[in-house]
């Protein structure tokens, strides 16, 4: 696909880039013509994503843990560095979480689960917001997830901080509004990533592929450059009047009540 221009120029930071939708967000991104920046804490996961872009966009990569402040300072820092500014701040990099039920939550997992998902986003929304503002606007799309809006797409910390960050996008949508920063969030539905691996392979492993979206309203589940035409979406001047909003890219997932027995 060649380049459109719906960011021509723009200067964007996405985080968890490395992999799944923060790949297909960076890839799409490169094409519509944007510079980057890519932040994940996997090497070998930025250089796959850089190789699927062309030679000709300008692309730094760098190794950060979302969880860790100093970090995402510095990054937002190197970012500002060589390309003089940052229009568009995707906050991505997240984590799963294991499925334990109410009684038997581990205090270290729902941390490490919060610290990164929430509080990566929390730290890289500060020092980004900060040069956005001075610069007289910009944009931030969070990636949150349907989990956060009902239960039962992940883990009960996965879930929290998910509805945080939901809750952190309209929070900071407000206090930005006046500088004309934007800041929306996408909540995915299951999308086949390195992080629902373990799921597809499992379903997989037996042939039994096909239950997987099947609740959706579309009957299928997304692929990760679904999700990135919403961020894209989000970023763009094309959403010049939206701030504040949880997009569901979800198939519909969320639309219904979902009884079981009603679908396949
Ligand atoms: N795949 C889905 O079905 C789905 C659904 C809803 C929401 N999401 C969200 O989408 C986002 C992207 O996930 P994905 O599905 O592409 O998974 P993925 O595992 O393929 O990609 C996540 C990337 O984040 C990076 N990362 C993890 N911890 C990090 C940290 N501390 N610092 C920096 N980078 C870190 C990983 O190395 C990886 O490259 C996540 O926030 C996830 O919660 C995914």
């Amino acid at each position: 696909m060649g380049v459109s221009g719906r960011l021509e120029n723009k200067v964007a930071l996405i985080t968890g880039a490395g992999s799944g939708i923060g790949r297909a967000t960076a890839q799409r991104f490169a094409r519509e013509g944007a510079r980057l920046m890519l932040a994940d804490l996997s090497e070998e996961g930025l250089a796959t994503t850089k190789a699927g872009i062309s030679a000709s966009a300008e692309v730094l990569t760098r190794i950060v843990d979302v969880s860790r402040e100093d970090q995402v300072e510095s990054l937002v820092e190197a970012t500002v560095q060589y390309y003089g500014r940052i229009d568009i701040l995707c906050n991505n990099a997240g984590i799963a979480c294991s499925r334990n039920i109410a009684t038997e939550q581990d205090a270290a997992e729902w941390m490490k689960v919060l610290n990164v998902n929430l509080m990566g986003a929390v730290y890289a929304t500060k020092y980004a917001a900060r040069h956005m503002q001075a610069q007289g606007g910009g944009a931030i799309v969070n990636t949150a997830s349907v989990a956060g809006i009902r239960s039962g797409a992940g883990g009960n910390a996965y879930s929290a901080s998910k509805a945080g960050v939901i809750n952190f996008t309209q929070t900071s949508a407000c206090d930005l509004g006046e500088f004309n920063i934007r800041v929306n969030a996408v909540c995915p539905g299951l999308v086949e990533t390195g992080m629902t691996k373990p799921v597809f392979d499992y379903a997989r492993e037996l042939n039994k592929e096909y239950k997987l979206g099947a609740r959706c309203e579309l009957r299928r589940y997304g692929k990760p450059e679904e999700i990135a035409a919403a961020i894209l979406f989000l970023a763009s001047d094309d959403a010049s009047y939206v701030t504040g909003q949880a997009l569901p890219v979800d198939g519909g997932n969320t639309a219904s009540l979902n009884m079981p027995g009603m679908k396949v």
